[in-house]
């Protein structure tokens, strides 16, 4: 059989991480790479008790459902959603499968082939693979750890017209990086008058340490009565369990309907099991004390990979400490190359990820992406003396080595 794939499959690319994460499985490699929350952290007694009490009261979890969501669970997320001052109500919200699907359905109706999505720099790899599935061109935006350079915005979107702008502005993945309130501010004014839609991804606002502060998300802050500039997403992988697949997009119902328009074809609703869980979870449980105590234990663990960086006595070894999320961003020495490090370091049996696919455009290959909430402190300290042998090694390989006869 000649097999005739359509022309969008000659955009698909693999992702990076899950590539690395195939690499790592079966073997005893200590992985940094993936962005995933610790297993042990789990509510598992309270998921359980929430999936009995869904089976509890008759059959309908195992029904289909409504392809916008279940409706006590909408309920009691937009209720959720009012505490942290995100205002909606039951036509503004779709449940999802995760918020990756969120993305997706965004781009299946709003993008067309040759569009030009603009995206800050590094961003969510993920969400590079839908847009340049979709034939986009994505365009990526300077920024610094305060967000996104406004002027270089403006510049590009007067230039190239995007009709999407795409940002994790709390606690970004890659970087950890989280935006002031003046960017943010600026951003929506910007979008605001050139009608370009904001797609805000929100998966890590949650995970918050160290400070009281309080970051409002874009849509918050969009307090406009035609039509909201923000599609804002958001999902219970990080702060209840990833397999629970549940997400949601808020936004404009003109904007929400056709999502839901979309999301018929693309599986008819989410699992109506998970969803009905996830409403007993909400009910029955204290999630907010989870989120809280969670948040206890990767700050512990963010700070410890920040002293173990410095023990790393690597010169020009720059990276940040995170105020959120899962990920701290590295900057190695300028001629390095986090590619063949991570060569190094998987032969060392320890994993990262390269910067490299975070960049719509020109990558900085000196960068990688380090997950700290995954392994607890033992398998951290010994992933980074896994890691700091594969560096060496790296080190010395960059070295000119000397030719006989020559005085080096
Ligand atoms: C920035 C970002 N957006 C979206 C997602 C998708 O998460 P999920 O589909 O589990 O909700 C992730 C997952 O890691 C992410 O990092």
């Amino acid at each position: 059989m000649e097999y005739r794939f359509s022309d969008t499959t000659k955009h698909f690319q693999s992702s990076a991480v899950r590539d690395i994460l195939k690499l790592t499985q079966g073997k005893s490699v200590i992985s940094f790479a993936g962005g995933l929350p610790a297993e042990e952290l789990f509510p598992a007694d309270a998921i359980k008790a929430a999936f009995q009490a869904a089976l509890s009261s008759g059959t309908a979890a195992l029904q289909y459902g409504l392809t916008e969501g279940y409706p006590l669970l909408r309920e009691a997320l937009s209720a959720r959603l009012q505490s942290k001052k995100i205002r909606v109500t039951a036509d503004e919200m779709l449940l999802t499968t995760g918020s990756q699907q969120a993305i997706d359905l965004l781009a299946r109706v709003y993008i067309d082939p040759g569009d030009v999505i603009l995206v800050q720099q590094p961003t969510y790899l993920a969400a590079l693979q839908v847009f340049q599935a979709k034939g986009a061109t994505v365009i990526s935006v300077d920024g610094d750890e305060h967000g996104m350079d406004l002027e270089d915005a403006e510049d590009k979107i007067r230039r190239y017209q995007p009709k999407l702008l795409y940002v994790c502005p709390t606690f970004s993945n890659p970087t950890g990086y989280v935006w002031s309130t003046e960017r943010r501010l600026g951003l929506l004014k910007l979008c605001r008058q050139h009608n370009v839609l904001i797609l805000e991804d929100d998966p890590y606002g949650e995970l918050q340490y160290g400070e009281e502060d309080f970051f409002p998300s874009l849509f918050s802050l969009d307090e406009h009565p035609h039509g909201s500039v923000v599609i804002y997403t958001g999902t219970f992988s990080k702060i209840a369990a990833p397999a629970l697949r549940t997400g949601w997009a808020i936004g404009d119902p003109q904007v929400i309907g056709q999502m839901a328009k979309a999301k018929q074809a693309a599986d008819l609703h989410s699992s109506s099991m998970d969803q009905q869980a996830l409403y007993h979870l909400l009910r029955d449980f204290d999630l907010n004390g989870h989120v809280a105590s969670i948040c206890k234990t990767y700050e512990q663990r963010m700070l410890q990979m920040d002293e173990l960086l410095s023990g790393l006595r690597v010169d020009g070894l720059k990276w940040n400490r995170p105020k959120g999320g899962m990920f701290l961003w590295m900057e190695l020495p300028e001629n390095w190359n986090a590619q063949d490090l991570l060569v190094e370091a998987v032969a060392e049996n320890v994993a990262f990820v390269p910067g490299s696919p975070f960049y719509a455009n020109t990558p900085k290959l000196n960068t990688a992406r380090m997950n700290f909430t995954h392994s607890d402190s033992d398998t951290m300290a010994l992933g980074f003396q896994r890691l700091e042998r594969a560096m060496n090694t790296y080190a010395q390989s960059l070295k000119p080595s000397a030719i006989p006869g020559q005085v080096s």
